[in-house]
């Protein structure tokens, strides 16, 4: 097996991730490898949207190094909740997990969260693993520690900076992934594309789909991870440089939030965020009009939407108001202004704002 690897030290000691062909059926090994101490009887969260066959690939991982896993289905239909956090801290006291039980996240970016939340609090903290099986998840949600569960009033709300021990990425548990999510797991990549001019470039000079070629998609997922490595490791706790993961975000998450959270998929989101959040950088003569034409072609490129046929830009606007990303009266963008370059900005000008979003409704005129 050839894979890569990446340590991310933390505050709480470091983050070991792989990404590596394969990897579900080596757990036991990594778990031992990684996590020191830890109780003999591992508990596999994982939801209903998780194939059965790979909560069994990573059960009998743990069998085979003579460890005696249990496993917990998640109810995830109401999304992740308190009442989900609390629900699962009571499995873990019905299985007798002390301080040395080891939760291992099977799953998307909800799981992950969920869990790395509750590990975060039971027993006032223990550790956890995270085995990503969506695009998404393996490139964003499963990196850096980020844990939590949303309240009615939004989404996390509620968490903790809470770093797994470990995180296993296997490209093969990504076969037979539903189109929808590879097309959200799509709009993190562009993120990551404008972040990292490698991964931009890799994309722009090849004609394959990420989804059927599987040496491309090996690459994209290291060049992806690497840059997340980097973010999280310069910024823990989302202080500073780390916001620039927010790229596409604020105008995404207003999109989500304006549609009611069921009409978009997040990277679909995020993808729309960017295309708007490129076009506002150029309004405001940061970015050129080549690079804001090169992130539309990495839209397409990756099958991602960059229009829509219709959006309340009101509505996206009062959204993005609310946004936990206002600071004083402005809204704070981290713009994409050239490949690798992001740019923190609070603009005032909600007319600005206005235009981006208008800017992706189909068929309105852009400057030229
Ligand atoms: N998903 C953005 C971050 O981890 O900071």
């Amino acid at each position: 097996m050839s894979g890569s690897s990446f340590r991310i030290r933390t505050s709480r000691g470091a983050t070991d991730v792989a990404v590596e062909r394969g990897a579900l059926d080596t757990l036991g090994s990594a778990l031992r490898a990684r996590v020191a101490g830890f109780s003999s009887a591992p508990v596999v969260v994982h939801d209903a949207s998780v194939p059965k066959a790979i909560v069994a690939r990573a059960l009998r991982a743990f069998e085979r190094e003579g460890l005696t896993p249990s496993a917990v289905a998640l109810d995830l239909h109401a999304g992740k909740t308190l009442a989900g956090a609390e629900s699962l801290c009571h499995e873990l006291l019905a299985r007798a997990c002390d301080r040395t039980a080891v939760l291992v996240a099977v799953g998307g970016g909800a799981v992950s969260d969920l869990t790395g939340f509750v590990a975060a609090i039971y027993l006032r903290g223990i550790r956890y693993v995270n085995v990503p099986t969506t695009l998404l998840a393996q490139i964003d949600a499963s990196i850096g520690g980020k844990t939590g569960v949303d309240l009615p009033e939004g989404k996390n709300l509620v968490g903790a900076f809470w770093p797994p021990s470990a995180v296993v990425i296997d490209p093969d548990v990504l076969a037979g992934l539903p189109e929808g999510e590879w097309t959200s797991g799509c709009g993190e990549v562009a993120k990551y594309a404008v972040l990292a001019e490698d991964l931009l470039t890799l994309l722009e000079s090849t004609s394959s789909a990420l989804a059927s070629d599987g040496a491309l998609l090996d690459r994209v997922l290291s060049l992806c991870v690497r840059t997340k490595v980097r973010y999280v490791e310069a910024d823990e706790f989302d202080r500073g440089v780390r916001r620039a993961l927010n790229l596409g975000h604020t105008i995404g998450h207003a999109l989500e939030a304006a549609t009611g959270f069921h009409v978009l998929r997040h990277g679909e989101a995020v993808a729309l965020g960017l295309r708007a959040e490129v076009s506002l950088s150029r309004a405001l003569k940061m970015a050129s009009a080549e690079f804001e034409q090169r992130v539309v072609r990495l839209l397409g490129r990756l099958g991602l939407r960059s229009t829509l046929p219709s959006i309340d830009v009101d509505r996206v606007l009062a959204c993005a108001r609310h946004d936990k990303k206002r600071e004083g009266g402005a809204i704070r963008f981290a713009l994409p202004v050239a490949p690798g370059e992001i740019r923190m900005v609070d603009v005032a000008d909600d007319g600005r704002i206005a235009d981006a979003v208008r800017s992706l409704i189909d068929g309105t005129p852009r400057p030229s």
